[in-house]
């Protein structure tokens, strides 16, 4: 990982491999390009018919420029003035990332083309970009390519002169940043290991190995815990595995007794529908079927490390869904904890049974609010493409402090309906509730089934099926996982502690 600094030199005068400096959409120079002299980079820019948009960069070598100690400058596109923002700065340096970490030595204006409300944002998005953008995901090549892993040092420039206060907030920015972007990659690890090496049991160890690390109280469920606890979704939905399920608990205590937030994600291992199964293709990636879960540890691993005073809980079920002699068959009726009975319909709608058990669970603790994340349905997919993540709960200050917190966060999402006529497409006829409703609104009717564990806690659930995986690679994040939404669960933590502005 590369050292963070903070630093209000001036840009020309920095001896380093790359000064990465902004363009807005005209071309017009953005922060530290008049600097630089003797050299006319916007007029190089431009001939080369940049104009300054979002993805555009040129490398312009400085050797032999005498104002100039940088060796390189990059221009980079950040669109629009009017439009700047941090998110536009975590996407301008994560397209280049990979770039920059062939160097030694990288130093940036980019956070100055905000005003000055949100440069510790742009700072800590600029941050985020640096590291998210250069993530890799190789344990399982052979042969490790290290070329693009140089780089040591990145200095974010500041305008002016900077106080005490000011430094210290940009350091803290700088942490925040570094913090989360780990925290985020260390998530996205989780999902792209691939379910052979990442059963349930393996899952819980790797969260245990996290807690430890980072100063969490942590505990496993067995199989033989679950079944005495009553946690008869986790169950059943692992019981046609050889894999047997587990539950994860995790508790950071920053806030005294004031009552926690509580969070919870789908964990299942590997989807292959059970005996409700899938095709080839939708199999392909089900892998990352875990991506809520690992959201919510990377979540928790970033508090831990945050340390903001709140006190935060997590639990998290995990369980493998497979076709076999001993799995679930449709028909069949389950009794989650608390004792509610759901009828499994179909065995691939898998994700809400294991939830239900963990909301449940901690609906008893009487937290604050419940949040969870799942990539529980395609239909959310269809609703809302691959970028943005599904709201769906029953406390409108609860969506409305979670979808501000993804927007400030560069992860958004979009409030769902709980139209309550849907209410009676998941009405059973022999149990409580049935495991699904019709094809069409199936976000919808998923996030009902979830909504009868809650109680009367303030609840929202994220339906990530989108955002969690990429098919294509994007401005910061390669082919695969992506973390979502680490950094919008941070977001929001931080700013119920009073950490951030919301
Ligand atoms: N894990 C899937 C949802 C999913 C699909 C996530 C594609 C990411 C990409 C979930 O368990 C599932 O299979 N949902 C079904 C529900 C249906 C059977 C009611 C779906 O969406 O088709
Ligand atoms: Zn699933
Ligand atoms: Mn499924």
């Amino acid at each position: 990982m590369p050292a963070f600094a903070f630093s209000t030199d001036r840009a020309a005068g920095l001896a380093v491999d790359v000064l990465v400096l902004p363009v807005f959409e005209g071309p017009q120079a953005g922060p530290g390009v008049k600097d630089v002299k003797g050299v006319d980079l916007l007029g190089q820019f431009s001939a080369t018919g940049a104009k300054g948009k979002r993805g555009e960069s040129l490398l312009v070598p400085t050797a032999g420029v005498e104002a100039t100690d940088a060796k390189a400058v990059l221009l980079v596109g950040v669109g629009p003035r009017d439009a700047a923002s941090p998110d536009a700065c975590r996407r301008a340096i994560g397209r280049v990332a990979r770039q920059l970490a062939r160097r030694k030595t990288v130093a940036t204006t980019l956070p100055q083309i905000v005003g000055a409300r949100d440069r510790l944002d742009a700072i800590q998005a600029t941050v985020e970009g640096v590291l998210l953008g250069s993530y890799r995901f190789d344990r399982y090549k052979s042969k490790a390519d290290d070329a693009d892993r140089r780089l040591g040092r990145v200095t974010i420039l500041g305008a002016g002169k900077a106080d005490a206060k000011t430094s210290r907030d940009a350091k803290e920015a700088i942490r925040r940043g570094e913090v989360i972007a780990e925290s985020q990659m260390w998530a996205r690890d989780l999902v792209n290991t691939p379910a052979l090496d990442l059963p349930p049991a393996e899952l819980a160890r790797e969260a245990q190995a996290m807690a430890k690390q980072v100063g969490l109280t942590s505990r496993v469920w067995t199989e033989a815990e679950l079944k005495k606890g009553g946690f008869g979704g986790v169950l059943g939905v692992g019981q046609g595995s050889v894999r047997p399920p587990r539950l994860i608990e995790l508790k950071y205590s920053g806030g005294g007794k004031g009552s926690p937030i509580a969070l919870t994600g789908k964990g299942i291992a590997f989807d292959s529908g059970g005996l409700s199964i899938k095709d080839a293709t939708g199999m392909e990636w089900m892998k990352s079927d875990m991506g809520g879960a690992a959201s919510i540890l990377g979540t928790m691993r970033a508090i831990a490390l945050l340390k903001p005073k709140i006190n935060v809980i997590a639990a998290i079920p995990s369980a493998e869904n497979m076709p076999s002699g001993s799995a679930i068959r449709p028909g069949d009726v389950l009794r989650h904890r608390g004792g509610t009975t759901s009828e499994v319909l179909n065995t691939d709608a898998e994700g809400r049974l294991v939830l239900a058990d963990s909301l449940a669970f901690l609906a008893e603790k009487k937290p604050r609010v419940i949040i969870d994340t799942a990539t529980l349905t395609g239909a959310c997919m269809i609703a809302l493409g691959t970028d943005i993540w599904g709201a769906m709960g029953n406390d409108r200050d609860l969506i409305r402090d979670v979808l501000a917190a993804g927007d400030a966060a560069g992860e958004p999402g979009w409030e769902l309906p709980m139209y309550e006529p849907y209410r009676k497409l998941i009405d059973s006829d022999v149990a409580d509730i049935k495991n699904i409703g019709k094809r069409y609104g199936g976000a919808i009717t998923a996030a009902m089934f979830l909504r009868e564990f809650v109680g009367d806690v303030p609840w929202v659930h994220l339906d990530i099926a989108g955002p969690s995986f990429a098919e294509r690679p994007g401005d910061y994040w390669p082919k695969g996982a992506t973390g979502t939404p680490v950094r919008a669960l941070v977001r929001y933590v931080l700013t119920k502690a009073g950490d951030a502005k919301a």
